[in-house]
């Protein structure tokens, strides 16, 4: 991955690539269906002695084999795991799959997480240091309590999205302040649901759409759903992209505009629309409209200006498969993260190659993580399934 603009670079690893991890290893095998193939997990192999012999056929045994399930299933062999999906024929090409995938992001010049632990992180965003609820954050905190207890602000009460938690100050601090990352320069803000206006870990995402837009060296057209405050589409629009940005909420795409100006991209072309996503992607396949790059981060639940509902779980498969209609024919990418935790990575890896079939190019899956400044342990954020087209030739069939 690219450097970020200053201090830490956003690192992706790729786990399965770790020394001795990898699946491919020609070590002894279990075969976990053969342990448990009946329903209530009895073990159903043939009788083993100590060294792993098949027991001796006396009458005692006989007696002991009459209390095993006497339809029990032979055992069945399980094939190792096959990560790269090859073509099934010439007419057929389907995304090739890497994961897990580990994305690490190591903080930047106006974040990092200083610690975390005890249902808690401590972090500092520009000049302010800020205390908010983390539920990942299980072990305990690494850094003496005074650290803790000089943080500018802290976020206490109900830590669900919708509770009615608040934001504490232990001195006058400003309503709205300046970060940078990169190009961008953008406001931050104490939100209600403890946000301040930036999800920091997404500069590694950031970092990766830069590449996508390098390595196609052409303009690209992108969309970017459930936009917020818009710097994943500042900064590609910075690299030369033409880009579409939706968001549902008038305040979100207010603050987004004012993130434009104050990085001096006023000149760059971002059509800023507030509309429902879903709707927004529906009328878009009606009009025959495509990009040659998508990018969405979409909420566990949210509302549409209207009122509509998203629910990932109910919306994302009619969402990503509207999505593959918008993929242009020579499409660079495809990006979407996740928050509802409740999913796992290779739900959405396996929806997003059932959506893609039939292109050429990788998808990758795994979690997004921060790691922690001048520490070991990461703290992980949200899942993510991304596309590319295979380098230095154009998708086909899009
Ligand atoms: C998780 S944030 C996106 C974060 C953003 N990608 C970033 O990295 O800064 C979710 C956003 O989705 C928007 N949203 C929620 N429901 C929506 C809907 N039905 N249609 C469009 N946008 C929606 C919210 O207004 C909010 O700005």
């Amino acid at each position: 991955m690219s450097k970020s603009p200053k201090g830490g670079a956003p690192r992706a690893r790729n786990a399965q690539s770790k020394k001795g991890g990898s699946r491919k290893d020609n070590g002894p095998k279990r075969s976990f269906a053969a342990k448990r193939d009946n329903r209530d997990g009895r073990d159903t192999r043939p009788a083993r002695d100590a060294r792993g012999g098949q027991k001796e056929n006396t009458a005692a045994n006989r007696s002991n084999r009459r209390e095993q399930p006497r339809s029990a299933p032979a055992p069945v062999a399980v094939e190792p795991i096959v990560r790269e999906h090859k073509p099934t024929s010439a007419r057929f090409k389907t995304p090739a799959s890497i994961l897990p995938v580990m994305v690490e992001m190591n903080g930047w010049e106006d974040y990092a997480l200083l610690d975390m632990g005890h249902g808690q992180k401590l972090e500092r965003y520009g000049r302010y240091t800020v205390i908010r609820p983390e539920a990942q954050a299980m072990g305990a905190p690494r850094l003496p309590e005074s650290d803790w207890k000089r943080a500018d602000a802290i976020f206490t009460g109900d830590v669900e999205e919708e509770g009615p938690g608040r934001w504490k100050f232990a001195k006058q601090v400003d309503e709205i302040w300046q970060m940078k990352y990169g190009p961008a320069t953008f406001n931050g803000q104490f939100m209600s649901f403890r946000h301040v206006g930036v999800f920091p870990e997404q500069a590694a995402h950031w970092d990766w759409v830069g590449q996508q837009i390098k390595k196609s060296d052409r303009q690209l057209k992108i969309l970017n759903l459930f936009g917020y405050t818009g710097l994943a589409s500042l900064l590609p629009a910075a690299l030369g992209a033409h880009v579409t940005h939706v968001d549902a909420s008038k305040k979100a795409i207010g603050w987004a505009r004012e993130n434009q100006e104050l990085s001096g991209l006023e000149d760059k072309p971002i059509r800023w629309i507030c509309d429902d996503a879903m709707k927004f992607v529906e009328r878009e396949v009606r009009r025959g409209n495509t990009y040659d790059g998508i990018i969405l981060d979409p909420p566990k639940y949210g509302r549409g200006p209207n009122g509509e509902v998203w629910d990932f779980f109910e919306n994302v498969p009619h969402m990503l498969a509207c999505v593959r209609k918008l993929l242009s024919p020579n499409a660079q990418f495809l990006l979407m993260s996740s928050y509802a935790i409740r999913a796992s990575f290779l739900s959405s890896h396996e929806l997003m190659r059932e959506c893609l079939d039939g292109l050429p190019g990788t998808i990758e899956s795994g979690e997004l993580a921060i790691r922690e400044l001048n520490g070991p342990r990461l703290l992980s954020t949200s899942l993510f399934s991304r596309w590319s087209a295979p380098d230095n030739t154009k998708a086909e069939g899009a």
